[in-house]
């Protein structure tokens, strides 16, 4: 009786949004999913992330704040908000336009293109973002829900009055409100940016080939093998001194104190000449000025163009820089320690290892999880 009435309740909604919201109800949002999917639609089910099974390490818990407690509603609320371009003031930018799910979260452009122009930085991929102390390339936020916040005013500009018109006139999305948030279930500012927000959390990567081969499932081969060695041995790539965090694995230093460094990609004689002042940009500290916070490596070959600006089309480039083309400034941060040699010099067997290494960092689960794309297609 109380799934009868419950199947009923959804069907109503499916029927709703299919002729209000979606165009296409090819691959609606809004069907059933076994239990524990995100996708569920069970009224206020609180989400509790799945366990990631982990033998030699174990990766960071996702916490969310006490204030914006994870629910199936709020993350299917979040995904489509996500995706939702309505919500920008030209009605064409969305969260999902740039950060692409095939790029992981990342954009396939040195800059993308926002309502004004375009993106002061290359866009990040949103990956792991949970286990993050810091957001952004010059880490100006502290928390996910600023972080979107920050992302949705700085590159969306939206008009919060005809969204919150917008969204509460959309049916499907005043009765996800109300189910996330509970009643009133009035739609606000906050509500959208903490619905989005628990979306943003559930975009977690932890099954690339290095993932399964610390966990004992795989065996890698020769080349990523060599390549994961050399990354991290001093006189190989030298790599682990800043994308390494061994307790979690995320490829990227997580310990708040050592997430800005500075790679060498830049030369300038005095600090002042940094093209973008990155870290010392926000805490004024001229040391950290060309600082940038050290970007995960999961899927890496997926989310090119790389660095901040993009400069940097392919992770042979990258590879090359490294190991050849370091350059010299006053910040350069002591993790670059062939600085005095412009680099390794690692031979071409070497540089295709460490490429090897890069490529098994993909997790195809991640960029084709279908609870993550875009519900309006
Ligand atoms: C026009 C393209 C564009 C749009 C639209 C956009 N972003 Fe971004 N996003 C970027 C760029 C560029 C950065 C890096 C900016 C910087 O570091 O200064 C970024 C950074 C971020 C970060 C920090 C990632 C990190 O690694 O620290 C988060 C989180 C984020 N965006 C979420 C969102 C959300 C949520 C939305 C929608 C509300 C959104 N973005 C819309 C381009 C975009
Ligand atoms: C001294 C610290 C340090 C060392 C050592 C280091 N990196 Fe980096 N890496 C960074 C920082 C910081 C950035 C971002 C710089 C920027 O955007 O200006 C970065 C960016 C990258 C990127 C681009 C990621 C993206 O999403 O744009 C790749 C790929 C990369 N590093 C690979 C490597 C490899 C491979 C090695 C070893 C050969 C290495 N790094 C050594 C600090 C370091």
């Amino acid at each position: 009786m109380i799934m009868r009435k419950r199947n009923g309740i959804l069907i109503s909604i499916i029927l709703i949004s299919c002729f209000s919201l979606l165009q296409n109800c090819k691959h609606d949002v809004t069907v059933t999913h076994a239990a524990n999917d995100p996708d569920s639609l069970y009224t206020g089910r609180p989400y509790v992330a799945p366990a990631i099974p982990s033998v030699r390490y174990t990766y960071r818990a996702i916490v969310s704040p006490a204030n914006n407690p994870m629910t199936y509603e709020g993350i299917q609320l979040g995904r489509m908000l996500f995706y939702d371009s309505t919500l920008s003031l030209t009605k064409k930018v969305s969260c999902g336009g740039c950060h692409r799910q095939q790029y992981a979260f990342g954009d396939n452009q040195k800059l993308s293109q926002n309502v004004l122009g375009s993106t002061v930085r290359n866009t990040p991929g949103l990956i792991n973002m949970g286990m993050n102390p810091k957001f952004f390339w010059d880490g100006r936020q502290s928390s996910i829900e600023d972080a979107v916040n920050d992302a949705f005013n700085h590159e969306m500009h939206p008009d919060f009055t005809a969204d919150v018109a917008y969204l509460n006139s959309t049916p499907q999305y005043a009765y996800l409100f109300k189910k996330a948030f509970g009643r009133p279930g009035d739609i606000t500012e906050d509500k959208i940016v903490k619905a989005i927000s628990q979306f943003i959390r559930i975009l977690n990567s932890t099954n690339s080939r290095i993932d399964q081969y610390y966990r004992g499932e795989i065996q890698l081969t020769t080349a990523e093998s060599a390549g994961l060695d050399s990354f991290f041995s001093a006189t190989g790539g030298d790599c682990f001194h800043c994308h390494f965090d061994a307790i979690y694995l995320t490829f990227a230093i997580q310990n708040p104190a050592f997430t800005f460094s500075n790679n060498a990609i830049d030369s300038v004689a005095d600090v002042s000449q940094f093209m973008d002042k990155g870290r010392g940009a926000i805490d004024g500290d001229t040391m950290n000025y060309g600082l940038f916070k050290i970007p995960t490596l999961r899927n890496v070959a997926v989310s090119g163009p790389y660095m901040h600006d993009g400069r940097y089309a392919t992770l042979e480039q990258v590879i090359g820089h490294y190991s050849d083309s370091l350059k010299h400034s006053p910040n350069v941060s002591p993790g670059m320690q062939h600085l005095a040699q412009g680099g390794l010099h690692i031979d071409a067997a070497g540089k295709a290892n460490l490429l090897a290494f890069l490529n098994a960092l993909t997790d195809t689960s991640f960029i084709k999880n279908p609870a993550f794309s875009n519900p309006f297609h």
